[in-house]
């Protein structure tokens, strides 16, 4: 800890040089760690660190933006319910009525002798996977809602979820641990959840299919590391590029899996590969999520912008003597990806701190491995 804790302090003081004499600083959070074991970061070390590590996001295209994250600093919150009801004022501050505000939510990090609070959730919103089988009037293999999201629901179930109505955009409730490793439930009021309806600009059987998508992307159990201290639970948001959800939530076979029945509907011949079927299909949803956004007045971006746009947060890093890291395979697209420019380039994959990182054992959970 003490080695990263001084790495980033003489970041933070490198970066903002109204933050005073780095040496004085760090002094004093060597004695700190010295001391306690731990230390606490100042509100400005936390908004810095915070937004840094978004800009080190090698996954992330939409990083042009990173100076604008809002940061709520909710470290003096460690009980469950306590983060059950800020997780809920998240979702208000970022929805914004539709005009989408990137929001962090921090709470109360891990210390040496008390673990902090945890979201198993993967994200705030999450839609129910309810699987089939014996008893369930379903098939075996089969899920009603999101499959990504079958463990979670199946735990929530055993702790005691009722379940929702069981259609295939049922909410999650969100399954938060104070840090005693014992889960409890809290349901999302309904009208924290901004939900957007798919229609298509000019197919009107699309609106039938009564396909949906929240409105916020809010990462719930990644774990924000700064300087050392571990904050597990620090859920953050940006907008969603439309992509994300008709190339994939809605399009992978592991997930909705609906080109096939989008095909049908734009009477495609989806007897042979060789018609690209999935390639007109996936064209076909993606326009009808940018479509239902805009008409919604829902913030969503497309890849073609977003790809400029991350063009241009390389330059203007480097205009500030940084370089960018970023992953070729998760910045490109997942369609059309040779018509943007992001395409066409390599990146540096090194990785830098402050970060988000995934937790082994938060990914465990959030799959819904955990013996009751
Ligand atoms: N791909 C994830 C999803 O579809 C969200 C990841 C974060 N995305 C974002 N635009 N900030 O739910």
């Amino acid at each position: 800890m003490r080695a990263e804790a001084e790495e980033f302090i003489r970041l933070h003081h490198a970066e903002n040089p109204a933050a005073g004499d780095p040496q004085v600083r760090t002094a004093a959070v060597l004695a700190e760690i010295e001391a306690t074991g731990t230390y606490v970061h100042t509100p400005a070390e936390l908004a810095h660190g915070a937004r840094v590590a978004w800009r080190n996001s090698n996954r992330c295209i939409g990083r042009l933006y990173w100076r604008s994250l809002q940061v709520r600093d909710r470290r003096h919150i460690s009980d469950a319910d306590g983060v059950a009801a800020e997780a809920v004022g998240h979702l208000r501050q970022a929805t914004n009525g539709g005009r989408i505000r990137p929001v962090i939510t921090v709470f109360a990090p891990d210390a040496p002798d008390r673990p902090g609070p945890r979201i198993w959730n993967e994200q705030l919103v999450r839609y129910a996977g309810y699987a089939g089988g014996p008893g369930t009037g379903t098939e075996p293999g089969s899920v009603v809602g999101d499959p990504r999201n079958a463990g979670l629901t199946d735990l929530a179930l055993r702790l005691g979820w009722p379940g929702g109505p069981g259609t295939p955009f049922d909410l999650l409730p969100l399954v938060i641990e104070d840090g005693d490793g014992k889960p409890r439930l809290f349901e999302l009021p309904p009208d924290s959840v901004m939900e957007v309806q798919l229609q298509h600009p000019e197919e009107s059987w699309c609106e039938g299919l009564g396909l949906r998508w929240h409105a916020v992307p809010a990462i719930a159990n990644m774990c924000l590391e700064i300087g050392g201290v571990c904050y597990q639970a620090a859920p953050f948001n940006g907008w969603y590029m439309g992509t994300e959800i008709g190339a994939r939530n809605l399009a992978d076979t592991d997930r909705y899996d609906l080109l096939p029945r989008v095909a049908d509907h734009l009477g495609l011949d989806t007897a042979s590969d060789r018609s690209l079927w999935k390639d007109r299909a996936l064209v076909e949803l993606n326009r009808a999520v940018l479509h239902s956004f805009d008409r919604a007045g829902v913030t969503v971006t497309d890849h073609h912008t977003e790809s400029r746009r991350f063009l241009t947060h390389i330059d203007r890093e480097g205009r500030h003597g940084r370089g960018v890291g970023a992953d070729w395979s998760w910045i490109v697209p997942p369609i059309s990806g040779s018509a943007t420019p992001v395409f066409h380039r390599t990146y540096d994959t090194a990785e830098s701190r402050p970060a988000y990182v995934h937790h082994p054992e938060a990914a465990a959970r959030a799959r819904g491995e955990f013996d009751l």
